[in-house]
This record gives C-alpha cells, structure tokens and sequence, in this order.
C-alpha cells in the first residue's frame, strides 16, 4: 500500500515524534511505502495566498475558490503545493497525525489542507463531485491524535464532549466529502502527563496498529 503520512508537531523529540517514528518504522516493515510530510520540519507555509495560483485567471479580484478550479485544469499551483498534490495523488491511504490544539488540529495542518487539497482537486462542487463521487474516491484516510485532557472529559458526558463527534468536521465533512473510505481514528488520551512506562506501552500499541492496517 501507498501511504502518505501528513504531520505537525514542532518538537521531534516530543511523544508525537516518537508515535510518528514508531509508525514510519512499522509501515515500512510490513512492505508498504511511505512518504511523508512533515510540515514543520518542511517550514510549510500554511496561508493561503494569490502566489499560490501562478497563473491567476481574474487579476482584480482574487477569488481562490474559481482560481483553484481553474488552475486543477492546468496545474498551474505554486511548486510547494504541486509537490504535496503529487504525493496525495500516489497514495491509497492518507494518515493525519497531530496533537490536538484546541479541538482541533494545528494551524499548520489546516493550512495544508486549505492550500493543498483546493477546490476542484478532491472535490468539485461545480460538477457536484462530493461524497459517494468524491474525486478521491479510492482512497482512505485515518486520524491519529493526542490529546492533554483526560478521555472522561472528551467522553459523551464529559465537559468537552466525545472527541470522536468533534473530529467528524475532519473525518466526515473533508475525507468522506472528498470520497475517501475513514478508518477509526486512533486517540491517544493525556499524552502530555504520561509516565514513561505508559508510553512506551503506547508505542508499542500504536506500533501493533500499524502493522495490522
Ligand atoms: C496551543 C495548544 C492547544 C491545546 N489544546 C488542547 C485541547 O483543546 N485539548 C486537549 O486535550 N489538549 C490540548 N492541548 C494539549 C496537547 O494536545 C498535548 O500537550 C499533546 O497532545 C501532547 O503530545 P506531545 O507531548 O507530543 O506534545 C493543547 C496544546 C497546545 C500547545
């Protein structure tokens, strides 16, 4: 299997280095290939901008959702979205790992996905491909994630609510929008107030997930 594995964490020494070291290891020990975006590392540029559409169609004003649509006919993206537009459309499965900031993923992961996965790429409401004839229909995509706060307070009755209904703005309203098939996401609850042993464990189940995709 294909995989790209799209990532943001600031520290590669952090729990979530490690999980993402863990699973790069396992992918590649069962045979599937990998690449990967790191996008800290990579320094990405999250912010959505003119200069992303080299060839822009409407000069006075921009209008990035048209610009996009166009330019999927002509690949006319800025090289550094062209470049992760490549790997998307190599892979069969997509794997999204991050702390969770906020409820939600980091800034720099949704800049990847407003910049990278445009209007008229994975989906394209002008010709009413969405859902069941998504233009990524094929494919899989699977979340994985740490959170601070405890499961009970990201549980039904918890204080947050089920983190698992908060992720579906992910997992339902932009992968499956898109047409891909979404794997359970894999929560790793209280990341950041682990003992060492109860991460190591957590490797090591990660690890086993992993190798059983
Ligand atoms: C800006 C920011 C926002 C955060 N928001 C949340 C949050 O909404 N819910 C939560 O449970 N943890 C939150 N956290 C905690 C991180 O999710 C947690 O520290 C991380 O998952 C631990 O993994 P790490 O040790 O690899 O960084 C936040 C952390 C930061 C820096």
């Amino acid at each position: 299997m294909k995989v790209l594995y799209v990532y943001a964490h600031p520290e590669p020494k952090s729990f979530n280095g490690a999980l993402k070291d863990t699973a790069l290891a396992a992918l590649q020990e069962k045979g599937h290939e990998v690449k990967l975006s790191d996008l800290y590392a990579m320094k990405f540029h999250p912010v959505l901008k003119a200069s992303d559409f080299p060839e822009r169609k409407n000069l006075e004003i921009f209008n990035p959702f048209f610009e996009a649509i166009k330019a999927v006919k002509t690949g006319a993206f800025s090289p550094d979205i062209k470049e992760e537009m490549e790997k998307v459309k190599w892979a069969d499965l997509l794997i999204f790992q991050f702390p969770i900031y906020f409820t939600f993923m980091p800034a720099i992961m949704k800049g990847w996905i407003d910049r990278v996965l445009a209007p008229g790429f994975g989906f394209n409401p002008v010709t009413n491909s969405a859902y069941d004839t998504g233009l990524f229909k094929g494919k899989s995509a699977m979340i994985v994630t740490t959170t601070g706060a405890p499961k009970s307070m990201y549980s039904e009755e918890g204080a947050h609510g089920d983190l698992n209904r908060h992720l579906e703005s992910i997992t339902h309203c932009i992968f499956e929008y898109m047409g891909m098939k979404v794997l359970s996401s894999y929560i790793i609850y209280e990341a950041s107030s682990m003992s060492r042993e109860k991460g190591t464990e957590e490797l090591e189940k990660y690890r086993q997930r992993m190798l059983d995709l």
